[in-house]
Order: structure tokens, then sequence, then C-alpha cells
């Protein structure tokens, strides 16, 4: 799987053009993207980082990470996911990074995600859906998450986000309709992101493989 994961990677580099300020995911995929990055870094401006973990990785290589808010819009995001369906919806937050992620997202004009073949699905919902939730609204939010749309929140315990919050994990959906599970549960206070990306969902998805499958 490692190997497909750098394929889709590799191919996302064709959308950097010189002296651009790319926007950089986060997760396992994203690695090799930013290691392939790092191999054009002189001719990139810098990076805007949606964690922790990927400015570490980036500075490490070189490469000059901006603020989001001294950058304005973004050309260019590029993020793995772990579930993708086939109108580029996709479930994100697997690695926590949910909401800086989805900020990202949104100021960026293009966004290319990147996928192994395992992460292709027809419906959106096996992976457990990520919510980012603020701590003290964590059982209202699961009791209201568990009325509204039946599915199973599950805290993960031991997790703080790089926001200084927690995440449910809503297991058992089938997300026939992700536009309108992400406004109803957007609306519960508390809920910081959701971890659907159906609003701003993917405008290019690479899936790695030999060759990578572009849609
Ligand atoms: C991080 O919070 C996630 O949104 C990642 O994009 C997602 O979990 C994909 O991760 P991998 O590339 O490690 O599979």
């Amino acid at each position: 799987m490692s190997d497909a994961k750098r394929l889709a990677a590799e191919k996302a580099i064709d959308h950097v053009e010189d002296g651009m300020i790319v926007g950089v995911g986060t997760g396992s995929t994203v690695a090799y993207f930013i290691d392939a990055l790092g191999k054009i870094r002189d001719r990139i401006a810098g990076a805007v980082s949606s964690s922790e973990q990927s400015t570490a990785k980036l500075k490490a290589l070189g490469i000059e990470v901006l603020e989001l808010n001294s950058t304005g819009t973004l050309s260019l995001y590029v993020d793995g996911a772990d579930e993708c369906d086939g109108n580029k919806n996709l479930i994100k937050g697997g690695g926590a990074a949910l909401t800086r992620e989805k900020i990202i997202a949104e100021a960026s004009r293009k966004f290319v995600c990147i996928i192994d073949p395992s992460k292709r699905v027809k419906v959106l919902g096996k992976f457990p859906l990520p919510v980012e939730v603020i701590p003290m609204a964590r059982s209202l939010v699961a009791r209201e998450i568990l009325a509204r749309t039946g599915g199973q929140p599950v805290w993960r315990d031991g997790v703080t986000t790089d926001n200084g919050n927690v995440v449910l994990d809503v297991h058992n959906l089938s997300i026939v309709d992700p536009p309108a599970l992400e406004r109803e549960l957007n609306q519960i206070p508390g809920v910081v992101s959701v971890g659907l990306f159906a609003r701003r969902k993917a405008d290019v998805v690479i899936v790695g493989g030999e060759p990578p499958q572009v849609f």
C-alpha cells in the first residue's frame, strides 16, 4: 500500500507550479508528497501546513512554513483522505487534523486529493466519521449525533487535537447524502468541524498505482 501512496503523492507534483505557496495536508500519503516537495523546494515559495506533524517534516526538509493569514488564497492544496466516493466527497480526520485541513481546503482554488485504492468507496461511512468537538460539549454532541443520525459516536480517548479539542468517531453510518449530513452535524453547538468534505470536496483525485488513476 505504501507504494500506492507514494505513486499518488509523486503524481500530485504535476500540479505544483513555480513560485507557488502550496497547502499541505496531513498523514502517511502526504508524508510522501512532502518528500517529493523537498526535492523541488527551490521552485516553490513555501507551504501552509495543516498540522504540527506536517510542519515539522516540511521544516526538516528546508521548506518555509507560512501562516495562512498572511498568504491569502492558495492556488493548490494537496491532502489525503480516509474514504473517497465517486463524486469526490471525502471522509477525513483519521489523523485528527480535520479542522485545519478544512480551513486550508476552503482557502484553496484547487484541492488535489491523493489516495491509495483502498480508500475508494461507493458510499461513505464504513470508516468512522471523525468530528472535532469542544471538550465540554463531548457528551452533548454525542447524544445529538446519536439522535440525529443513528450513528454510534465513540470518543477517541487520549487524543487532543492541535486546537486543544477532542474527537468523536461516528460508527455505523451510511452517508447517502454527504452535503446534507455535513450541514446537519455542523449545526450542533460544540461541533468545531465535521470530517465530511462534501460542500468543499476534492477537485482532483489521484489514486496511486502503475499508472496512477486521475478523476
Ligand atoms: C488526517 O487528519 C486525515 O484527514 C488524513 O488525510 C487521512 O487520515 C489520510 O491519512 P493517510 O494518508 O495516512 O492514509
